[in-house]
């Protein structure tokens, strides 16, 4: 149910699930080989299934003039599906999230929220569940 622009905040502590998902979304549209965390790179790109994705994590995002320079703007242009952890290291810079999806971590197994914003991420999140 992805479609090119659509911007997916991942929300959750260090260890929540965040990248797992990433990694079980792109298995799942048919990408082989690995999906490394952008832990140190802050994104990677993926061409898979006819789409383009991008994978941030911007857990050491810092600087603010790095957002232009590194060409970030120019990936949430609606050409790209665009998955962020941590958006919060760069408030202000991240374009709005279609969905935010929220992990929490209970006694027993995990809690996910999907949460859709969007006109678009209300479509979605429609097609999903039907
Ligand atoms: N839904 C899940 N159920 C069980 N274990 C999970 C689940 N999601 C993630 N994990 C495990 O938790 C660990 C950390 O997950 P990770 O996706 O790297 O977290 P994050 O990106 O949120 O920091 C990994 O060892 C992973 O196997
Ligand atoms: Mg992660």
């Amino acid at each position: 149910m992805l479609k090119p622009g659509l911007v997916v905040y991942l929300h959750g502590d260090l260890g929540a699930g965040k990248t797992t998902l990433v990694r079980a979304l792109l298995h799942a549209l048919g990408h082989v080989g690995r999906v490394k965390s952008p832990t140190y790179t802050l994104v990677e790109p993926y061409q898979v299934n006819g789409l383009n994705l991008r994978h941030f994590d911007l857990y050491r995002f810092q600087d603010e003039n790095e957002w232009e320079a590194a060409g970030f703007r120019d990936e949430f242009d609606g050409r790209n599906v665009c998955l962020v952890e941590w958006p919060e290291q760069a408030q202000g810079l991240v374009p709005q999230a279609d969905w935010d999806i929220r992990f929490r971590i209970l006694p027993e197994g995990r809690n996910i929220e999907i949460h859709a914003n969007s006109l678009m991420g209300k479509e979605c999140l429609t097609a999903l569940q039907n």
